[in-house]
């Protein structure tokens, strides 16, 4: 979704801008601009297109203001054009305004304005209206005009304001949607995320909702809904900005592909103490909380759902505790049973999906305790959760999802392990088997990692598909749901993934000559089932790519290629399986000349509903 940056201090504030904002990339994005205080006037400069459109007008001219405002936009209201791009100014120009969110009243507060001021919008978006609701509160003080424009605000945003008649501040707020502070020695900055920033401090101040900030050159002040000044520790950032490049690799998703054994790794060794047993540092599942647990709900987005899925299979299989999954956006709509004996699991990569959030919301209303397994510390999910589980991926910046997910996988495993030898529903041998097991993870992940020749081939020979199907059973459906989301996401293919069994039941009738089936065969338990599964699609003319264990050589008689995957115990396949769809994903994509990293119509982080 959107991305903002904003600069107070002695350099030239594009430079500042333009770097912070290309950090922000990931978010997707159709359009960029900025605002910079120069030569006494607000001087905007905005374009649709990607940021190099932006910094090619940018280099016509020499904008030396060292105060300013950025934002990438992620279209909501109005189309991807100039005129809808941010910064969005009031009438005379001397106030600009950059917005990441939805102003859900902003029809009526709109209408309002037109019949005091006539109407004199430019734009079709919402963020507009913020600007001209300040303008019409501003009386010679910023601060103040932006609080009473807040108190008339519905919705979500992060937002971030200049003014050409005080000049040496910026004023930016924090209500549903992303907002740091980046603080330098002289200079000052504000961002959507991190990795903005990190070129410039590590020292950060998290901004909480319903939180004003006031900027200067010299200090931030932090204001809470009631005009109080409250104190915020810094928080340290402990990654650096390499984490966030690229490194050599042509595309963010296949290094962070290729970052996996590491993120396995850490997110596993965070966890467990020198006798291999899982330590959770003060997460509350003891033996005395899981009593009065007597139901578990995983809710998430995306990618995250898919790996909610894993969880619950691993939670039912070694805990014994029955469990829910839900998406997000539909949970919250939803009349879930939910009381004080249910345990509230979000799994979230960004920690700031919107849905993901408001149903934690949800879930603590009702009085749920609430765990989150995050990836980015200090995120709005960790922040509002009882407990957090963090993932150790490391900064994700392609929009598709990998490391996450696997991350996530291993932490579903590490608490569903927990649960049960907290319970005492796996034997102790049992459960020593699967800790060595999944410590063996990394080095099988990376040995797929290191030949992956005939994914590519296979890729090479099949990106004109335009239709694909995943099918599994058991575990491997779940991992067939993220395969096939890989596959779309980016490459555009449009792809199904369905439990195998189910196909006879309707989608066995679109399977026809040629067409492309990815077939996940890795379960040992089911796998007689899968091969007549395979059998019925390829006697109807599908192409068969099938997923199985190495050693299975009775498989290639049935399909028409075959990925192979180390062996391992059968629930922990999926860590393995989808490492060759988001590889086969990415060279499919590479090969149709898709924008890898940035899918079209996507965002890295969804703060809107
Ligand atoms: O940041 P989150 O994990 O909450 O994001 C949820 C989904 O938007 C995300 O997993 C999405 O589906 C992936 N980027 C797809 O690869």
């Amino acid at each position: 979704m959107c991305g903002i940056v904003g600069y107070i201090g002695n350099k030239k504030a594009t430079d500042v801008l333009v770097d912070g904002l290309s950090k922000l990339e990931y978010r997707g994005y159709d359009s960029a601009g900025v605002a910079v205080f120069d030569e006494e006037e607000i001087k905007v400069r905005k374009y649709k297109g990607r940021m190099a459109v932006l910094e090619e007008h940018l280099k016509e001219e020499d904008l030396k203001g060292t105060i300013g405002i950025g934002h990438t936009r992620w279209a909501t209201h109005g189309e991807p054009s100039d005129r809808n791009s941010h910064p969005h100014t009031n009438v005379s120009g001397s106030i600009a305004l950059i917005h990441n969110g939805i102003i859900e009243n902003y029809m009526k507060l709109k209408e309002w304005l037109i019949e005091t001021n006539g109407d004199h919008f430019k734009s079709e978006t919402d963020s507009e209206v913020i600007a001209h609701l300040i303008d019409y509160y501003y009386k010679g003080d910023l601060l103040d005009a932006v609080y009473k424009a807040i108190e008339k605000m519905e919705g979500a945003y992060a937002i971030g304001v200049i003014c050409k008649d005080e000049p040496d501040k910026i004023v930016a707020v924090r209500k549903d949607s992303p907002l740091i502070v980046g603080l330098g020695e002289n200079e000052n900055f504000i961002a959507s995320d991190i990795p903005a920033l990190l070129k410039y401090t590590r020292d950060m101040y998290l901004i909480e909702n319903d939180e004003v900030v006031l900027l200067t050159k010299e200090g931030v002040i932090i204001f809470n809904e009631l005009r109080q000044e409250v104190k915020r520790d810094v928080f340290k950032v402990t990654w650096n900005a390499e984490a966030a490049e690229k490194e050599g690799y042509e595309h963010f998703m296949m290094k962070e592909i290729n970052e996996q054994p590491k993120g396995i790794h850490d997110t596993l060794h965070r966890r467990l103490d020198k006798d291999d047993h899982i330590v959770l540092d003060g997460i509350q599942l003891t033996k005395e909380d899981l009593d009065k647990i007597n139901k578990v709900y995983i809710v998430a987005c995306g990618t995250a759902y898919n790996a909610g899925l894993v969880g619950k299979y691993a939670i039912e299989k070694f805990a014994k505790i029955p469990v829910d999954v839900e998406v997000a956006s539909e949970f919250r709509y939803k009349e879930p049973f939910i009381d004080d004996k249910t345990l509230f699991i979000a799994v979230s990569q960004s920690g700031e999906t919107l849905d993901t959030l408001a149903a934690l919301r949800e879930a603590k209303r009702k009085g749920a305790r609430v765990l989150s397994v995050v990836n980015v510390v200090g995120s709005s999910v960790s922040r509002e959760s009882d407990d957090v589980f963090y993932t150790w991926a490391g900064p994700e910046i392609a929009v598709a999802s990998t490391k996450a997910y696997t991350t996530q996988l291993v932490s579903m495993y590490l608490i569903a392990l927990h649960m049960a030898t907290t319970k005492g529903s796996l034997e102790e041998a049992e459960y020593k088997k699967i800790i060595t097991e999944l410590k063996s993870m990394p080095d099988k992940v990376q040995k797929i990692l290191d030949d992956t020749k005939n994914i590519q081939q296979i890729a090479d020979e099949n990106f004109n598909h335009e239709n694909a199907f995943y099918i599994g059973r058991g575990i491997d459906v779940n991992v067939a749901y993220e395969g096939s989301l890989k596959l779309k996401e980016i490459s555009y293919i449009h792809s199904e993934a369905i439990a195998a069994g189910e196909l006879k039941h309707g989608t066995i009738a679109l399977i026809e000559e040629g067409r492309m089936v990815v077939a996940l065969a890795t379960q040992d338990r089911l796998y007689q089932k899968m091969l007549s599964n395979i059998q019925e699609v390829r006697a109807r003319g599908a192409y068969v790519i099938a997923v199985a264990k190495e050693g299975n050589k009775e498989i290639e008689k049935v399909a028409d290629k075959v990925i192979y995957i180390p062996d391992t115990m059968d629930e922990l396949t999926p860590i393995l399986s989808v490492v060759p769809l988001q590889i086969f994903s990415y060279y499919i994509a590479v090969a149709r000349g898709c924008d890898v990293d940035k899918p079209k119509n996507l965002a890295k982080s969804v703060t809107v509903e």
